[in-house]
């Protein structure tokens, strides 16, 4: 368990966080469905972002890559959705995107320049094997930012 105190920590709070699954060997990327499962299994999510900050931290922090976000259609609400069940609040799709080309594209990466200072969302098949971001379960309680390797309550 990591256990950060005061409010603005949130650099800090997501390279402690985050597990970068990116430049893997071709052979252990995954599919989206399979990247999530990877991310579960060590008490984790498939990333999710809500500011243009967090977009940039993780940019720079995945350069170079794709990798899959925690962004899927998802059709009962007509639109597109993070896994952990945050709301959408900050998109930034890439010009043209979502395209849903040929109306195989679920799933949703993002991708990052070589030197990481720009970065855009785009949706893709997901069974494409692409590399991926975790992050762990965290809960804010009072002050603290407590992140357990599974759920947990304050
Ligand atoms: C990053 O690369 C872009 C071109 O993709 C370039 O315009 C920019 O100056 C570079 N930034 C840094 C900090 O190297």
């Amino acid at each position: 368990m990591l256990i950060f105190q005061g409010k603005a920590l949130v650099y800090l709070l997501l390279s402690h966080v985050l597990q970068l699954f990116h430049d893997v060997k071709w052979s252990q990327k995954k599919s989206w469905g399979a990247a999530n499962e990877d991310c579960v299994s060590r008490g984790a999510i498939l990333v999710s972002i809500h500011s243009q900050a967090e977009e940039e931290f993780l940019s720079i922090y995945s350069k170079g890559t794709s990798k899959w976000i925690g962004l899927k259609h998802n059709p009962t609400e007509g639109g597109y959705s993070w896994s952990d069940g945050t709301a959408l609040s900050h998109t930034n799709w890439g010009p043209g995107e979502p395209n849903n080309h040929e109306g195989r594209e679920e799933c949703v990466e993002m991708v990052s320049t070589t030197n990481g200072t720009f970065s855009w969302w785009n949706d893709l098949n997901c069974d494409a094997h692409q590399d991926w971001i975790c992050t762990l379960l965290c809960l804010v309680c009072n002050s603290c930012v407590l992140c357990y390797k599974v759920t947990g309550t304050c």
